[in-house]
């Protein structure tokens, strides 16, 4: 685990001011991505839940572009994106305006305190999310606190037996040298993914080998290992923290080889 104390107090000065520019423009990178695959990935909700009515809150949404899938494919549910990043919770509203998609909106929320939501979801979408949350069971108990009597949570996330780790140091283009793991700490505790980081390396920002070769693929995997490393679960791990957290009915199953889990539970 990163020493999370040493790693906050460098922020200022590992932080590199391009790399916000760039997140916007990564940023509609995914979106573009996700907006092709994310209809089909919600078809299976039809087929597990009554999706008439009631709110939805996409709890991590990020930059809300699955959010707005959501309210999209569904328009007779009201979709509420919560992100305790507000910089991405501002990207989203700039995407999605409230008046093009009426059934959605955006909040800055976070997943630790969401008592204002109190048995207020009929739906609880959780995205690629799970492993950004340090105490697991922390965060799904005010997620299943959020959902009413019978309400559905639905997730997905990797799976960490798929995660390597980051063997080596970086140096940002300032020329600030980066441990291993702090900048990639920075990166998530400002919401930023693996897509950003992605982007990063097409555009040598990290200065890791030939953008266009196989060396970038392999440190793109790398690069994105040791974010996820930070806290992936694996799906033994988030089923007994739903147990424990009261969830029923879970059923969790891999996708994209096993790299990735999906499932899903209900509220007891
Ligand atoms: C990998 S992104 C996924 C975003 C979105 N669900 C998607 O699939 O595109 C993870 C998100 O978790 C958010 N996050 C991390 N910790 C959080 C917390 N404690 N409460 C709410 N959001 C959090 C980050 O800001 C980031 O936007």
């Amino acid at each position: 685990m990163i020493p999370e104390e040493g790693v906050l107090a460098r922020i200022p000065e590992i932080r590199d001011p391009r790399l916000d520019k760039l997140y916007l423009e990564c940023t509609k990178i995914k979106m573009r991505e996700v907006e092709q695959k994310a209809p089909a990935a919600f078809e299976i909700l039809r087929d597990i839940f009554d999706l008439e009515g009631g709110i939805t809150l996409d709890v991590a949404c990020g930059c809300g572009t699955y959010s707005h899938a959501l309210a999209k494919k569904f328009p007779n549910i009201n979709v509420i994106g919560l992100d305790s990043y507000p910089e991405a919770i501002s990207v989203a509203k700039q995407f999605y305006p409230n008046g093009e998609t009426p059934n959605l909106r955006f909040e800055v929320g976070d997943v630790y305190d969401m008592s204002d939501y109190r048995k207020q979801a009929h739906l609880v979408t959780c995205l690629a999310s799970l492993h950004h949350f340090d105490d697991l069971e922390g965060a799904l108990q005010q997620i299943h606190e959020v959902s009413k009597d019978g309400g559905l949570l639905y997730f997905t996330d990797l799976d960490r037996r798929h995660v390597l780790r980051f063997p080596g140091k970086i140096r940002l283009p300032s020329g600030v040298a980066v441990q291993e793991g702090e900048f990639f700490y920075h990166a998530l505790s400002r919401g930023k993914d693996e897509h950003f980081v992605r982007f990063l390396l097409q555009n040598e920002i990290l200065g890791n080998g030939d953008p266009n070769g196989e060396d970038a693929i392999e440190n793109h995997l790398e690069v994105f290992s040791i974010m996820s490393y930070i806290a992936a679960y694996i799906p033994s791990e988030i089923e007994g923290a739903l147990r424990n957290t009261g969830y029923k009915g879970i059923e969790i199953f891999p996708c994209n080889g096993g790299a990735t889990f999906a499932g899903y539970a209900r509220r007891g």
